[in-house]
């Protein structure tokens, strides 16, 4: 993998074939070393993820989305994001959640993809504990309905409780199933829905500030529609799937196209892993 931008010496071969001083995986030694287009560490990826600092000017909590399109703008083959994704895209995808306190997702991408709980991985852990975070993110199901297996691992059986966003309005023998597994209800609106603003604040809440969300399309909209998304992650795959799939955001439009701003560009194969964030 390479970075294209910001651009810097590394986006091209240095005549010894190493990274130029600062360039991820430059131990500051003596020539030699990796060409730039090489496997970064998890480390590294960390590093080029990172969640602003706090006090870096960036108050209260920090959204940030990762998304998987085609170059027609299919989030998905088949119901599925992962044909249309790379084990690079899942390593991103691991970090990203490695970096996270919380994974917000809806539930109908737990329904169709099948969630399970998210992972302690021995690579972050160090980082998560300096960070002040559990071993692993919690898991935080977006749904009106309820409507979920509320005996798969993903409730049963978390290292971190699985919370449940909803509204007030939500069945209450759906609720009692839910917390009956284990899971945490969480209220995020007035009415059966959940206020995407809510949403986030009841998060920061409970503590959880570095937010990720998974999507699917259709909640992303809503976070877009709030204006509540401040990054979003987005792996462009070279690969065109034709068809009628969602794209990454769906729902109303807006009424004015929200512009964000590229931070960060990496290619690998072909894949382009971008980074941009709310002006
Ligand atoms: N390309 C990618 O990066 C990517 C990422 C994620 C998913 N996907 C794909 O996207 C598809 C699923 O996405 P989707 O857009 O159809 O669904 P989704 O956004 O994952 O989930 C929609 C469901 O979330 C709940 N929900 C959404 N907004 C809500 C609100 N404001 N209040 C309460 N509940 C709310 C509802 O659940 P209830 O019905 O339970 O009320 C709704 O049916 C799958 O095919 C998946 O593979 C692709």
């Amino acid at each position: 993998m390479r970075r294209l931008f910001p651009v810097t010496d590394q986006t091209v071969t240095t005549d010894s074939g190493g990274p130029p001083p600062g360039a991820p995986g430059e131990g500051g030694g003596e020539g030699g070393g990796a060409a730039p287009d090489r496997e970064w560490s998890l480390d590294e990826l960390a590093d080029a993820y990172a969640y602003p600092e706090p006090g870096s000017g960036e108050p209260g909590p920090w959204l940030r989305a990762n998304m998987v399109s085609t170059l027609d703008g299919a989030a998905q083959h088949d119901g599925r994001s992962q044909p249309i994704s790379t084990a690079t895209d899942m390593r991103i995808f691991g970090t990203l959640r490695g970096l996270a306190d919380v994974v917000v997702v809806g539930a109908e991408t737990v329904r169709l993809e099948g969630y399970r709980p998210a992972r302690a991985r021995a690579e972050f852990a160090a980082r998560r504990e300096a960070a002040g975070q559990g071993p692993a993110p919690a898991v935080a199901v977006v749904t009106a309905s309820l409507d979920l297996d509320f005996s798969l691992p993903l409730f049963t059986s978390p290292l971190v409780p699985t919370l449940i966003l909803t509204g007030a309005a939500a069945a209450p023998d759906r609720v009692a199933a839910a917390e009956k597994a284990g899971a945490r209800v969480v209220i995020a609106g007035d009415g059966m829905g959940v206020e995407p603003d809510r949403a986030v604040r009841a998060l920061a809440e409970l503590g959880h500030t570095r937010l990720l969300t998974e999507g699917g399309p259709r909640l992303l909209g809503q976070f877009v529609a709030a204006g509540v998304l401040d990054e979003l992650c987005l792996t462009v795959s070279p690969m065109l799937a034709v068809g009628d799939a969602q794209r990454i955001a769906g729902g109303p439009s807006v009424a004015v196209p929200r512009r964000f701003a590229l931070v960060s560009l990496l290619e690998e194969e072909g894949f382009l892993f971008s980074r941009y964030r709310r002006p």
